[in-house]
């Protein structure tokens, strides 16, 4: 059996900062490597020899296999390193880990992606999955939003893949800072991306919902999503905590009784409020249990 430790080489092939400290990555695997089959919503463990190894998500489609893209913000040690490499330079990567989104589930429902900040990187994946095969799925809409416009990732692209495949955008941002022409680009929407869940057509229902981004943006989203009518069972969200061996060994990664490695970071509405510690809950939110 193989080294399930052992990182695989993948050569990278471009990077490019897209907004300030992060960091696109196209990845393609070395000679000796076999592209792997993966999920939206899995991630690999991405290692550079002498400076360690982080988990970073996949953000391109199972659809469009032979390259891998990843996004990195500079944050610290591993990732610093990362946005200091040059096309041509050699990577590690472990993995795919995780469990990714469940396709069986949303296969022939709307989808609606929720997504906060740096929480577009995996939803990219998923998005652009079920764009590639519009056949297998209801109406897409993304509600992405950040702190400013100029925060906002892939922003031109969300746009294009919208008008070419019929997906409904929209963003929002918590401060116009009228810097780059925010209002003539997206509209005047300033807000929570919260705040763009009533405007969301179809039956909330039957509706599939995935969303990615901080921590303290799911007790409010989930509140809304509940309110409007989306059924429990079909919320999922993505939890991020620190790992190590990303394999379900060391226990860094756990939560509760859970392992985020393995049995996460896609979780749904039960396991993640469930779970002690896994989604901030407060005392008298009457929604949560119920
Ligand atoms: C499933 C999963 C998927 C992820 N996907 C992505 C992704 O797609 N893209 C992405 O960019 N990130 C992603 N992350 C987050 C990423 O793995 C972490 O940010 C990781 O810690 C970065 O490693 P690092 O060595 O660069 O940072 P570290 O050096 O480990 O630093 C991490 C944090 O600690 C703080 N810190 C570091 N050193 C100090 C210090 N001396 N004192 C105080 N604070 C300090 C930093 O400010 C930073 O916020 C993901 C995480 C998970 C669990
Ligand atoms: S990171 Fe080691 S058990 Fe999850």
């Amino acid at each position: 059996m193989d080294n399930p430790y052992l990182p695989s080489d993948w050569d990278l092939m471009e990077i490019r900062e897209i907004i300030p400290h992060h960091f696109f990555l196209t990845l393609a695997p070395s000679a000796s490597v076999t592209f792997p089959a993966f999920r939206p919503g899995q991630f690999f463990q991405l290692s550079l020899p002498g400076v360690g190894e982080a988990p970073i998500s996949i953000s391109s489609p199972p659809t469009r296999p032979g390259t891998l893209e990843m996004c990195v913000r500079r944050v610290g040690r591993l990732t610093g390193a990362v946005s200091r490499l040059k096309r041509g330079d050699r990577v590690g990567l472990r993995g795919p880990l995780g469990n990714g989104y469940p396709l069986e589930l949303i296969r022939g429902r709307d989808l609606v992606i929720l997504a906060g900040g740096l929480g577009m990187v995996p939803l990219r994946s998923l998005m652009m999955h079920v764009a590639d095969t519009p056949r297998e799925y209801g109406n897409i809409t993304v509600l992405y939003g950040a702190r400013t416009e100029g925060e906002l990732l892939f922003t031109d692209e969300l746009f294009r893949l919208g008008a070419r495949r019929g997906i409904h955008v929209e963003l929002i941002v918590q401060e116009n800072t009228g810097d780059s022409g925010y209002r003539m680009r997206f509209g005047s929407r300033v807000g929570f991306v919260t705040d763009l869940i009533q405007g969301v057509d179809g039956n909330p229902a039957e509706s599939f919902v995935a969303m990615c981004g901080p921590p303290a943006f799911y007790r409010y989203a989930v509140k809304e999503l509940l309110t409007r009518g989306y059924s429990k069972g079909l919320i999922y969200l993505s939890l991020e905590r620190r790992m190590e061996c990303g394999i379900g060994k060391c226990g860094h990664c756990s939560v509760g009784y859970r392992y985020t490695c393995v049995e996460g970071p896609i979780f749904n509405y039960w396991d993640a409020f469930n779970t002690p510690e896994m989604v901030e809950m407060r005392e008298g939110d009457p929604w949560i249990n119920s």
